[in-house]
């Protein structure tokens, strides 16, 4: 027996070019007939029509196309403590953040529903085992870091994690199994963001990975201001009055979550979004950059930075658009409900990308070379919508060390060195002595600054076995 769609998905289907789709569930048993119905019902097909055609019709967007505009790097810039005075300024963006912490207005958003095929694993990025020695995983820096944050505050930091259908059941799973790091279950909230169809780049067509199945992938992290509202989450906040968010990566081991300093500045200068940005490492770094075209703030993503542009030099002979972006974000709650109603604060991006697909003939085919078009949002094209943005210096050595390939730069084993080196630096300013090469690592339920480490030591200290300080350890150092 086949099943027909229901005429008004049928129409709608036809009306977006995707009749084969119809033919397809027509060939299909009733129960994945019914199934199919159901991911092809969630689809927005104007949407993907609309974006198909223009995707067609300029296929070779974007790169190129910010060449010939006025490219400055940021003018609203909080440059990283040099004079007393600047020290001063950013002790009084500290208590000022803090004090946001104290009250209970700010919350915390991780994105971690993009696949790491990069890195070469398999599993939702989060779990991956970084710590150097305890081998804790991603989120276990992260929750525990909240914890002690929580602890110090007296109050809530709800914790928000975004999955997509890639990452989510697993990294259900697996906060289940680690007692969700001691949060409660209402401080910390999993959500899944959308996804979109992946079209054949010559026809159009919505591909399939299996029958009855199309070929989907995530919405890109700009999908999580629709899935925060959809989960509810945005409205929970609201209205347990947290009024600020932090936002990160899942990437990057070194993220100061909560950092009061970065939140103190965004709400001094009374931004509705800022941005932490590094020095770039080189021109080809694959960073996005915090820009000022016509006077506005902005993002240009690294795939998108005219190769001139991205290798041009100032008078001292370091790169002029050097702003790298390093993905942490504060957003004023407000602000991303104002974007949520507003289609045009997040526009989708077009890659080219090899997909594998169904053919006519119900055969996988595993292109070697970009075949379609995959549609995502960004979550930093916000930014301009913003009515002040923000751009806050951070230290590179201490906060940016992300994991993105398996070998090389930006991999495992480089953010590992680089958190001991930090680690170590920690200690030295306690007073305790290590040497270079003595591997470390220092919980976050320790610490998760410098300072939280004065005075816990007793003078004289000298670390010369290997070291994972957690609270227990550190009593034995002082008893
Ligand atoms: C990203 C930024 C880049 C920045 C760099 C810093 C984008 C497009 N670019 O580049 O400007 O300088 O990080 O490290 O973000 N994610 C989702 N859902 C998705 C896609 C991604 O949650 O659909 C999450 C990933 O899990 C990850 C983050 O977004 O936490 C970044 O994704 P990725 O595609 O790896 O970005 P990069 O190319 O490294």
């Amino acid at each position: 027996m086949t099943t027909t769609l229901p005429p008004a998905l049928a129409e709608r289907l036809a009306a977006a070019g995707q009749q084969h789709l119809i033919q397809h569930a027509a060939t299909l048993p009733a129960a994945a007939a019914a199934e199919f119905c159901q991911q092809l019902t969630g689809i927005d097909w104007p949407r993907v029509a609309q974006l198909t055609q223009a995707a067609i019709q300029n296929a070779t967007v974007t790169a190129g196309s910010v060449a010939k505009a006025e490219v400055h790097p940021p003018r609203d810039l909080v440059r990283l403590p040099q004079a007393p005075a600047d020290h001063a300024r950013w002790n009084e963006a500290w208590e000022r953040g803090w004090e946001a912490l104290r009250s209970g207005k700010v919350g915390v958003i991780v994105v971690a529903g993009g696949q790491g095929t990069r890195l070469g694993s398999s599993s939702p990025k989060g779990m991956y085992p970084i710590g150097p020695l305890s081998q804790a995983p991603l989120f276990q820096l992260f929750c525990e870091q909240l914890r002690t944050w929580r602890r110090r505050a007296g109050c809530a930091i709800p914790y928000a994690v975004m999955t997509s259908s890639a990452t989510h059941a697993e990294t259900l799973a697996f906060f289940e199994s680690q007692s969700w790091y001691g949060l409660p279950p209402e401080d910390l909230r999993l959500f899944q963001q959308g996804h979109m169809p992946a079209v054949d780049a010559s026809t159009g067509a919505a591909l399939l990975s299996a029958p009855g199945q199309l070929a989907l992938s995530p919405d890109g992290h700009g999908g999580m201001l629709a899935a925060m509202a959809h989960a509810e989450i945005l409205q929970d906040w609201a209205s347990r009055g947290i009024e600020t968010l932090f936002y990160h990566q899942v990437d990057n081991p070194s993220t100061p979550l909560c950092d009061p300093a970065f939140l103190g500045w965004h709400l001094l200068r009374q931004s509705e979004v800022s941005t932490k940005v590094v020095a770039k490492r080189d021109a080809q770094e694959k960073m996005g950059v915090l820009v000022e075209v016509g006077g506005v703030t902005q993002i240009i993503e690294y795939s998108d930075l005219p190769q001139e542009l991205a290798e041009q030099l100032d008078e001292r002979g370091r790169l002029r658009i050097w702003c790298g972006n390093t993905a942490m974000h504060i957003f004023q709650r407000e602000f991303l409900e104002r974007a949520l109603v507003d289609d045009r604060a997040l526009p989708f991006h077009t890659a080219r990308k090899a997909v594998p697909y169904l053919d006519a003939t119900a055969v996988l085919q595993t292109p070697q070379q970009p075949n379609a078009f995959k549609f995502e949002r960004f979550m930093f094209d916000t930014l301009p919508w913003a009515k002040t943005a923000l751009v806050v210096e951070g230290s590179r050595a201490d906060e940016f060390n992300p994991v993105k390939n398996g070998q090389g730069q930006d991999s495992p084993e480089t953010a590992r060195t680089a958190l001991q080196a930090m680690y170590r630096r920690w200690l030295r300013a306690a007073g305790v002595s290590i040497g270079d090469d003595v591997p470390v690592e220092i919980s976050p339920l320790v610490a998760v600054t410098a300072e939280d480490l004065l005075n816990q030591f007793p003078a004289g200290t000298a670390i010369t076995e290997p070291l994972h300080l957690t609270p227990e350890r550190l009593q034995q150092f002082q008893s």
